[in-house]
């Protein structure tokens, strides 16, 4: 289970927004999806039209009433699509820990757990850089920092890059970010502006993919839905489905590459090696075999010839050189009838010659 953190201390720049919609779009790309809620105002759950008292909290929390493991806060919100709700009692959680020793790591350790089910886990964070916020970092692979293409500060980013560095010393966990430029207005110059700042700034860091202001994304939330079940045609559908493939294509492009390279291994291992079909053909015989140095004279289930159409046939992929050979016909040594080639061997019978070339 691949896990993103979504963060940014700075409120409204779009976490829970994206947390919801990409979830659904990577549900929607046929991928396993856990989204948990870490914020104590509970937005993604009421988002999405969550409201429970049994939470993360306590999955969290040592000392709830309602302690429990994650598997039982799940709720299910479509297809592919799974949510761990939050509510209010998650704002208790940092002080009741403030003396527990792995604090850091709790989400960590029950994420682990539940991994099983899911291909990728979205955590939204609170807005702030908290023990809650430091517990999705540890949890975290790569962090996904949204920011307003209206309001951008680049100090408020590299505080929170200072975090991820911390967690990364202290407890020994490296995190990748990425930057997601949010509410981008194209009909402001004022957008290209602050795009080009963030591009010098963060390089390679920042997403393709752009998620424009769409007042359909607002609306969306404001009737409990996900913008694919709210307007699939719109901007802020496209946007999102967007950014999931270029993060799910991220994973695809290593796969491809391991199995480029696995190609070209077997396509220099296939040119090491030359195919010799054995064909031999009498009526009434029930097994052949053929046995020779390519295979030690062994006889065994690889070295037994196929019936096809009436024609015992075994084809090799045999290293170039010079081989002597011969065929076990219904458990009887013989010379192949079908290869002049032949030389006597030490007991007075014929072995038959092979010259295998590239
Ligand atoms: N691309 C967007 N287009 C329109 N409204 C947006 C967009 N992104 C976020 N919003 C709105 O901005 C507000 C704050 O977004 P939210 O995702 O709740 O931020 P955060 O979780 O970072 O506090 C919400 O009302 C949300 O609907
Ligand atoms: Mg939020």
């Amino acid at each position: 289970m691949e896990i993103f953190a979504i963060a940014n201390q700075k409120g409204g720049c779009g976490k829970t927004t994206t947390a919801t919609n990409l979830a659904a779009a990577l549900a929607l790309n046929g991928k396993k999806t856990l989204l948990v809620d870490l914020d104590p105002q509970a937005h993604a759950s009421l988002g999405l039209g969550v409201e429970k008292e049994i939470g993360i909290y306590d999955c969290l929390s040592k000392i709830s009433k309602n302690k429990c493991s994650l598997g039982d806060i799940i709720v299910n919100i479509g297809p592919n699509f799974d949510l761990a709700p939050s509510n209010i009692m998650l704002s208790t959680l940092d002080q009741e820990l403030s003396d527990e020793i792995g604090r850091e790591s709790r989400l960590f350790d029950i994420l682990k757990e539940a991994a099983g089910p899911y291909d990728l886990c979205l955590i939204d964070c609170p807005p702030n850089l908290g023990l809650l916020t430091v517990n999705a970092i540890r949890a975290a692979d790569s962090l996904i920092i949204p920011v307003e293409a209206s309001r951008f500060s680049v100090d408020g980013v590299k505080r929170l890059v200072e975090i991820v560095d911390l967690v990364r010393e202290r407890l020994n966990h490296p995190v990748d970010y990425r930057v997601l430029v949010n509410n981008f207005d194209s009909r402001l110059r004022h957008s290209f502006k602050i795009l080009n700042k963030i591009k010098e700034t963060f390089g390679a860091k920042v997403f393709n993919t752009i998620v424009h202001i769409n007042v359909k994304i607002k609306e969306a939330q404001s009737m409990a839905q996900t913008i694919f079940t709210f307007d699939k045609y719109s901007r802020g559908s496209k946007d999102y489905f967007s950014l999931s493939r270029e993060i799910i294509s991220g994973e695809e492009a290593i796969v491809d590459k391991i199995s480029q390279q696995m190609k070209k291994i077997v396509q220099k291992k296939a040119r090491e090696f030359a195919p010799v079909t054995f064909e031999f053909s009498t009526e009434g015989v029930n097994s052949v075999f053929v046995v020779g140095d390519f295979n030690n004279w062994t006889l065994n289930d690889d070295a037994k010839l196929d019936k096809v159409d009436g024609v015992w046939k075994k084809r090799l992929n045999l290293k170039p050189g010079a081989y002597k050979y011969r065929l076990v016909v219904d458990g009887k040594w013989q010379e192949d009838p079908g290869n002049p080639n032949a030389e006597k061997n030490p007991f007075g019978e014929l072995d038959s010659l092979l010259s295998v070339k590239q």
